[in-house]
């Protein structure tokens, strides 16, 4: 049955119908279309539009319908053009009479605004929830990993040594950002459409500040055509996801680079990787891989809605419908994505001394070595050009640069002196770089402390 056979002759094309209804994905939102409907004639008994019989009724109605889909005694109809249907429909079956003033002074076009707004509400919720664990465990990597040296890079290639905790660092600022987005979105999304009606509000005495209040709005919504036809907060959420994206995505690939076997700096848990068919030694880093591919996806449904929503008139339009799959389908990657990176980095071993030896070797201490020679008076232009002779040397008979003995340091330049080694030991190199936001162990544990506060207080 549908909401608006009267004007029709005819049956509607099958095709047609099948092209144009929503339920197989709407279905997703019936506790939200469920939820709504109740505020609704709450609302509209508590204006006298409704007795509180009929309301009684209605909730009781719906209550039941939520419970049998729940347990799974009621099966959402697959043949019903959409969740809206579907719900006033059964409730009709169930309740008679008084399921037929449900729908009393609003439109589908409010009423699915405010679902999606409902739903993208609780999926904010999670998401962050989610991005909460994850930055615990990228937390106490670093907690224990204060003083595990490694090489920082800038062009993948070695630059000055660094710790695994300001490694790891670097991702906990990037992930509270990221949630400091959603939290700003829910702020700035969280104002009630219901009672806009189809586009220009209705001619019922509707309290919506009832309705939004009901509803944990922070108000109602100040222009019934926009709150029907806005889906900026779905762009604005697909962008914070992308950018979820983008730094599980860059993360994922340095643990690709360092689970190699040219790197060996971690090892990913066998529980999280997989083999290949045909070659028996192979360890695949699959779900790191995964998660850097799924960033596409993502990005293409902020892409796509960007592109429906751009020639739309206002008020509501049936392109918008377009909003649902491909935000339903972004939300439930991400999430599957974060819940199982933080499974991966949980399992993950560190080969602490890997990483170290890697700093070591790669001249990552020169910049400190130029840095001693103009503590003893060198200019740093001079400095420069030394240590560039000493890496060559270094080059060439395959040591590093704590390797050379004092004469040889001297040949080079007859500044140096015994505390050279103690100058340039990755301890040192490290330790040295003590202002906030630096890796050495002093600068490092504030920040801890700061990240701690802020999961506590988040
Ligand atoms: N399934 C529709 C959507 O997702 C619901 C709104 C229908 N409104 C209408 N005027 N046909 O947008």
């Amino acid at each position: 049955m549908k909401l608006w056979g009267g004007r029709f002759t005819k049956e509607t094309n099958e095709l047609v119908h099948n092209f144009n209804a929503s339920i197989s994905f709407d279905q997703k939102f019936y506790k939200q279309d469920i939820k709504g409907s109740i505020a609704h004639v709450t609302m509209l008994a508590a204006q006298g539009i409704l007795s509180n019989e009929d309301k009684e009724t209605i909730v009781n109605g719906l209550e039941s319908i939520l419970n049998d889909i729940e347990n799974g005694s009621l099966e959402i109809a697959s043949d019903a053009e959409d969740i809206h249907s579907f719900v006033e429909q059964t409730l009709i079956e169930r309740v008679g009479e008084a399921g037929k003033r449900l729908h009393t002074g609003r439109s589908r076009n409010d009423q699915v605004a405010l679902d999606m707004k409902l739903y993208t509400r609780d999926e904010i919720t999670e998401i962050n929830a989610l991005l909460k664990v994850l930055m615990s465990s990228i937390l106490k990597i670093m907690e224990e990993n204060t003083e595990t040296f490694m090489p920082g890079f800038t062009h993948l290639q070695k630059a000055q040594p660094i710790t695994l905790a300001h490694h790891f660092g670097a991702y906990f600022e990037m992930f509270k950002r990221d949630r400091q987005r959603l939290f700003d979105i829910y702020d700035r999304m969280n104002y009630c459409p219901l009672g806009s009606g189809a586009l220009a509000g209705t001619t019922y005495p509707l309290d919506r500040e009832l309705t939004a209040n009901l509803l944990y709005f922070y108000g109602p919504t100040l222009n019934s055509m926009d709150s029907v036809s806005d889906r900026d907060y779905l762009i604005e959420l697909l962008s914070a996801l992308s950018t979820i994206m983008m730094h599980l995505s860059r993360f994922c690939e340095e643990i690709i680079i360092w689970n190699s076997n040219e790197y060996r700096f971690v090892e990913i848990d066998d529980s999280y990787s997989t083999g290949s068919s045909i070659m028996p030694q192979k360890k695949n880093p699959d779900i790191a891989e995964l998660i850097r591919g799924k960033t596409g996806r993502v990005y293409g449904a902020l892409i796509s809605i960007l592109t429906t929503m751009k020639g739309i008139p206002l008020a509501y339009n049936k392109d918008m419908q377009e909003d649902k799959e491909l935000s339903f389908d972004a939300i439930d990657t991400v999430k599957g994505c974060i819940s199982l990176f933080t499974g991966m980095i949980d399992t993950m071993k560190f080969n602490n001394q890997v990483m170290q030896s890697s700093a070591k070797n790669g001249f990552t201490n020169a910049t400190d070595a130029a840095d001693y020679l103009v503590n003893h008076g060198v200019p740093f232009r001079d400095a420069h050009g030394i240590v560039g002779q000493l890496v060559l040397y270094c080059i060439d008979k395959n040591i590093a640069l704590d390797d050379m003995t004092l004469d040889e340091f001297k040949a080079i330049n007859p500044v140096f002196e015994e505390d050279i080694y103690d100058a340039i030991s990755l301890k040192t190199c490290v330790e040295k770089r003590v202002t906030i936001g630096a890796p050495g162990k002093e600068a490092m544990d504030k920040v801890i402390d700061i990240n701690k506060k802020y999961l506590e207080e988040n």
